[in-house]
């Protein structure tokens, strides 16, 4: 397996993409790992990532010196490559100047890495890379037994190489797409260079899954709190495939679902999976809790206490459970292990179902924290979970909960689940010629809104006063910003009609044209 370094770059999750894709397994750790943690883990090759942009004080993050003496190969990107100068006896200019975006990279002479990669050659036979490029600070003089590798006309030394010893650096960023070889340069680095085998694939991953769980909780019994969401279903299907019905789980329904959303869970996981599936119906303790509370921040605060109350409850009743499984994902823990996460100003307090305290006293059980949302994903179709039920839109765990305006009310919820049920469905129904994808798979997120609020409208001879429905459609990458989707009309004037027809209760459907920022995804 692979070991990179975080040095604290925005990519390095990119790095980690890269090296899985070409089917060899890693993980990241911070740069200041001990070297007995180096040692211990015995990688087959070492990746440094690059730094935050222009953080004046990180010049002083070293790698340990583990990673020189191991007698692995190490590539060194961006930051990693300076400190590898720095490290191995070659020079840096600091800058507090930094450079940001495209530039053509002439390969020079011929190392193993780079041998035969190319995007285009110059008159004079030169190789050119097309590569995506940050500097300011860089390398001035090569360290002992280092050649050069590649270079532009700002940066002489944009790449270096002692390939005695396994060290290649470049300056550019081969993890990001825009770097068009970086696919490229990475797989060969991991299989060619450092002799990884590309043998990581989900088959194989399942058996090693399925027996580390088996190992790790041996005959007692697990409990977990089943939300219909993408992480915890993959992570219950999976555990459900080591253990049975040593699992039990736990499935509350606050009442704020999606249309059909509980029967279709529990199709799902007792129906067809055979799993033990306890449903909690919590509606009345959830929307009593919430009547009269109009606050977004406290309607979630209470569904987010409420939620851990029930679940709780369910699982003191479960004398003989030791464990807690949690479907955390490798961002969720890259995020919160961070060594350099800014604190932000709490825009919204998001709840997750799949976030319950430590105080219940049990072991935790997290059998998807190696994996990118993607793995999952495949993870779950591997699993012979339904792709329509993998592939599905996030949904926030206090759910409609904060996709009703103001007072949260039972007639709301059914006015709105009907809606959006039915908005979904023509997301899914129609197909955009040009890419032969439905307009579902090519939004990110897309759901109805509840405002409590009335219009009037005509419907036959007769006047009505009723309620609205948003429609909201965003297309992001990151759910950090976002922009709204561009619907063809017909989908919408679809959508629109049958939402008035056939959910009485509301006239009116407005389309969201809000970005994000300045507005959020959500309404609340
Ligand atoms: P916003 O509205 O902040 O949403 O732009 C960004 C993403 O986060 C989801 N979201 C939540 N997810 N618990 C969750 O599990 C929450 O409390 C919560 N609030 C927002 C939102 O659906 C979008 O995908």
């Amino acid at each position: 397996k692979v070991l990179i370094l975080d040095f604290g770059s925005q990519v390095t999750q990119l790095i980690a993409r890269r090296v899985r894709e070409a089917a060899v397994f890693c993980e990241i750790h911070p740069n200041d790992v001990s070297d007995e943690f180096i040692r211990s883990f015995a990688p087959k090759a070492i990746i440094l990532s690059g730094s935050h942009a222009s953080t004046y004080e990180d010049h002083e993050l070293r790698a340990p010196q583990a990673v020189w003496e191991l007698g692995v190969p190490v590539l060194g990107i961006c930051y990693g490559m300076q400190t590898m100068a720095v490290q191995l006896g070659g020079t840096v200019e600091w800058s507090d100047h930094r450079e940001f975006g495209y530039a053509e990279v002439r390969a020079h002479g011929h190392t193993k890495l780079l041998s035969g990669i190319q995007d285009f050659e110059t008159p004079e036979g030169h190789g050119m890379l097309k590569a995506w490029m940050s500097h300011g600070d860089k390398v001035t003089a090569l360290p002992p037994g280092f050649k050069l590798m590649a270079s532009t006309p700002s940066c002489p030394i944009a790449g270096m190489a002692d390939e005695e010893r396994g060290f290649y650096a470049f300056q550019f960023h081969p993890e990001v797409t825009h770097t068009l070889q970086g696919a490229a340069i990475i797989t060969r680095f991991v299989r060619e260079i450092a002799g990884c085998q590309g043998d990581w694939q989900m088959g194989s991953y399942i058996d090693e899954a399925v027996a580390r769980i088996r190992e790790q909780v041996g005959d007692e019994e697990v409990i977990l709190g089943l939300s219909g969401g993408v992480d915890s279903s993959v992570a219950a299907a999976l555990i459900h495939r080591a253990i049975g019905d040593q699992l039990t789980c736990v499935f509350v329904d606050h009442g704020l679902l999606r249309l059909n959303e509980g029967d279709m869970v529990m199709d799902m996981f007792v129906g067809r999976l055979h799993a033990k599936v306890i449903r909690v119906d919590a509606s009345e303790v959830f929307l009593g809790k919430l009547a009269g509370v109009t606050d977004p921040e406290r309607k979630r605060k209470i569904i987010g206490a409420e939620f851990v109350e029930v679940f709780q409850a369910e699982a003191s009743k479960l004398k003989n459970a030791k464990w807690l499984a949690q479907g955390t994902i490798y961002p969720d823990v890259v995020e919160s292990g961070g060594t350099k996460t800014k604190k932000a100003t709490t825009i919204k307090s998001h709840h997750n179902v799949g976030g319950l305290p430590e105080t219940l006293g049990l072991k935790l059980l997290e059998p998807l924290r190696e994996l990118f949302k993607d793995e999952v994903r495949a993870l779950g179709v591997a699993l012979g979970l339904p792709a329509d039920m993998v592939y599905r839109h996030p949904f926030p765990g206090p759910g409609l909960g904060v996709r009703i305006l103001g007072e949260v009310k039972k007639d709301f919820a059914d006015l709105l689940r009907r809606a959006d049920a039915i908005f979904i469905e023509e997301l899914r129904n129609t197909i955009d010629p040009a890419t032969g994808k439905s307009w579902y798979a090519l939004t990110s997120q897309a759901f109805a809104v509840f405002l409590p609020v009335k219009s009037v409208g005509v419907m036959g001879d007769g006047r009505t006063y009723d309620y609205v429905v948003a429609l909201r459609a965003v297309q992001t990458s990151d759910f950090m910003t976002a922009d709204w989707a561009e619907l063809p009309y017909s989908l919408l004037k679809k959508t629109s009609g049958r939402i008035i027809n056939e959910v009485r209760g509301i006239n009116r459907v407005t389309y969201d044209v809000s970005s994000k920022p300045p507005a959020t995804i959500e309404w609340e």
